[in-house]
């Protein structure tokens, strides 16, 4: 694999030796810190929206495995700003490093810039597009909660359709025999093009029976108007109380930022297991970039 852009790319096969590796990375972090494979190498972050966890998780990733990093956070401040192509950009940039992260607001911009690149692309959102290395930590940490994936019940929450990361996830979890969910406003219902979900209205219908809760953000920044986000932002809390009505081998996950939609006493609940998604994280892409680099 020359690119990581969608998640279609990858086979269950795939899969296996990426974790087996994000194992690996995980032991290596925990008992040296990390190691200097990559000394020499330099990648790029170029993010063209905002991002904490994605951006600074692929640099830590690097840093890491010995490598260097550009970062490009605002592209305000680049060359973007007095009109520069994303083609351009990125032939500018592969002058100077070996890998490049994009983050882009366009559907397909990875793609695109796979076209302009000879060093690997790796998609970190392209818009309500995808988003494959989410995924992959997100069923990474499914599986080091549950200790499988098949015969789960899997329960997807919030806005499903503008979320990127449901999008990837529902595409990954079609390879695995698992009883998907959603949950969520009219409005923002899941596009039927990123796989086949069963729909509920009701959180409280499906809690008993689910065994991963997959909580994301309403996507403020895909409205035309702040009256349309207002009217679905806040459809869905989880408060405690809520979480007691699941198995208490659930788990709940949420890619982050959240912005109320899991209350803050949840943290402590020993469903929560969204601290440990992120730093799984670290893992996958430290996986991710071994396998593009080596
Ligand atoms: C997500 C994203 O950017 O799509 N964040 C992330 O990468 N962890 C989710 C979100 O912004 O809601």
């Amino acid at each position: 694999m020359k690119n990581v852009i969608s998640i279609d790319q990858f086979t269950k096969q795939d899969i296996d030796n990426l974790f087996a590796t994000a194992r690996t990375m995980k032991t290596l972090v925990e008992t040296k810190g990390g190691d200097d494979r990559f000394r020499h190498k330099v990648s790029t972050n170029l993010f063209y929206e905002p991002s904490t966890r994605t951006s600074s998780s692929f640099a830590a990733a690097m840093y890491r495995l010995g490598g260097q990093v550009i970062s490009i956070n605002d592209v305000n401040y680049s060359s973007v700003s007095k009109g520069e192509t994303l083609e351009d950009t990125i032939r500018t940039l592969e002058q100077y490093s070996d890998l490049i992260v994009l983050r882009h607001p366009q559907v397909g911009a990875a793609k695109r810039a796979v076209q302009a690149s000879q060093v690997p692309i790796i998609n970190a959102g392209d818009g309500v597009g995808e988003h494959p290395t989410q995924a992959l930590l997100d069923l990474f940490t499914i599986y080091e909660e549950q200790c499988k994936i098949d015969g789960l019940t899997i329960t997807l929450v919030g806005d499903l359709k503008n979320g990127r990361t449901v999008h990837s996830l529902a595409k990954l979890l079609s390879l695995y025999d698992v009883t998907l969910q959603a949950v969520c406003p009219e409005s923002l219902a899941f596009p039927p093009e990123y796989g086949k979900v069963i729909n509920f209205t009701e959180l409280t219908d499906v809690l008993p029976a689910t065994d991963i809760l997959y909580v994301t953000r309403v996507q403020k920044e895909r409205f035309d108007s702040l009256e349309e986000y207002e009217a679905v932002q806040g459809s869905y809390t989880v408060t405690n109380r809520l979480a007691d009505t699941m198995k208490l081998s659930a788990r709940i996950m949420h890619p982050l930022p959240r912005v109320g939609e899991i209350h803050f006493d949840v943290d402590n609940n020993p469903r929560a297991a969204y601290f440990r998604q992120m730093r799984n994280g670290l893992y996958v892409r430290m996986a991710l970039i071994d396998m593009l680099l080596s």
